[in-house]
């Protein structure tokens, strides 16, 4: 439920700010499948069902290294999205509930070792295997980051951080991604050619590549005395101050909100002061005190300071909308379920 004028946003019923201070992410996304926060028992069976899941094909590996060096980890993580289909062939059997159950936990299961596979190939190193003693999230820092020692223990403030993080991003209604996600699998299409085509739509700047277009942004304008100058030009030229806006929200947008904190948060304890803060805060200053985004109601939007947040926690910007898309599957999926089950 989004409350656009309000800035309200609630995952069924729970409000934003609650789920991101006292559930996890593996709890909320349960929450947006089944709609309902699960019991103990519940939350045991559904995490081990994930974790069961978390390797993939050794094939995979070919599939990677086809792409080059350079290759952008989005369009790594469609492609191979769209071939774990070829895999299990069974998924195509869509309107079998347990068949599309054992999908739900294939895809949470193995999206995050894709992710940490086309983060691994960017970077020349070899691809690391599932830790399934490890958090959902522990894991998946251990698949990008592990190095040569015996057993990875994550840092918990990046745990914690990258946990809210994939809370923040867990659903949003009806969104150019998870419209995607619906249109496709209506042809009864499975649900892996689905989230890539979901995955598809979010790469693009205008959806969820605005975090990288953010940074890119925030480093053109270069230092805080130049931040003026750069809202002038927006206006004269008419153009896009990447993470502004929303077609939705018409207000502050509370995972904002929540990423500015979280950004406070681990800069102090991690990496120091990012000048790149700075900049984003004194934009958000400017242009909040400025007619052309009062008039037409910009606000900072979830995409505005996660940018500046991924960067302290170490990831190259081309990784940002890799792990919105992370955040995101449980609100895809949840969404193919309820049409499916509709
Ligand atoms: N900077 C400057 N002006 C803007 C912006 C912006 N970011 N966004 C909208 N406007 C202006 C636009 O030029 C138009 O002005 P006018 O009325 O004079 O023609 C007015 O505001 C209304 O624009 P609109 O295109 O009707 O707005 P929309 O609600 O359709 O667009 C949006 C929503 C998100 C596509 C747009 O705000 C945008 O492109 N923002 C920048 C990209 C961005 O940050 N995207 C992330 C969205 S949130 C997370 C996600 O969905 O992934």
């Amino acid at each position: 439920f989004i409350d656009g004028e309000r800035g309200i946003l609630r995952y069924r019923g729970y409000p934003i700010e609650q789920l991101a201070e006292q559930a996890n992410y593996m709890e909320v996304a349960y929450l947006v499948v089944h709609g309902e926060l699960p019991t103990k028992a519940q939350y045991d069976g559904w995490t081990h069902n994930i974790m069961q899941h978390t390797m993939v094909h050794e094939n995979m590996k070919k599939v990677f290294d086809g792409f080059h060096y350079d290759a952008h980890p989005m369009p790594m993580l469609i492609s191979t999205l769209a071939a774990l289909s070829n895999f299990y062939p069974a998924s195509r059997n869509v309107r079998d509930e347990a068949v599309r159950m054992l999908q739900i936990y294939r895809l949470l299961g193995k999206v995050p070792t894709l992710a940490a596979m086309a983060y691994r190939h960017t970077k020349g190193l070899p691809y690391v295997m599932p830790d399934n003693d490890l958090s959902y999230v522990g894991n998946f820092m251990n698949m990008l980051w592990r190095m040569a020692e015996c057993r990875y223990t994550p840092n918990p403030t990046l745990e914690k951080a990258l946990d809210v993080l994939f809370i923040l991003h867990a659903d949003h209604e009806q969104n150019c991604s998870t419209n995607t996600m619906r249109i496709v699998a209506s042809s009864e299409s499975d649900p892996y050619c689905a989230a890539a085509s979901a995955a598809a739509a979010l790469y693009g700047p205008l959806h969820g590549g605005a975090n990288e277009a953010v940074l890119k942004m925030l480093r053109q304008i270069g230092s805080k005395d130049k931040v003026a100058q750069f809202i002038k030009d927006v206006k004269e030229r008419k153009a896009l101050l990447m993470g502004f806006g929303h077609r939705v929200y018409k207000n502050y947008d509370p995972r904002a909100a929540i990423v500015k904190r979280a950004a406070d948060d681990v800069l102090a304890k991690l990496s120091g002061p990012d000048p790149l803060l700075d900049i984003a805060k004194q934009l958000e200053e400017v242009a909040l005190g400025d007619d052309y985004f009062i008039e037409r109601s910009l606000y900072p939007n979830v995409d505005f300071y996660t940018g500046v947040l991924y960067k302290a926690m170490g990831f190259p910007t081309k990784a940002f909308t890799v792990l919105f898309a992370l955040g995101r599957l449980p609100g895809w999926i949840a969404q193919w379920r309820e049409m499916m089950v509709d």
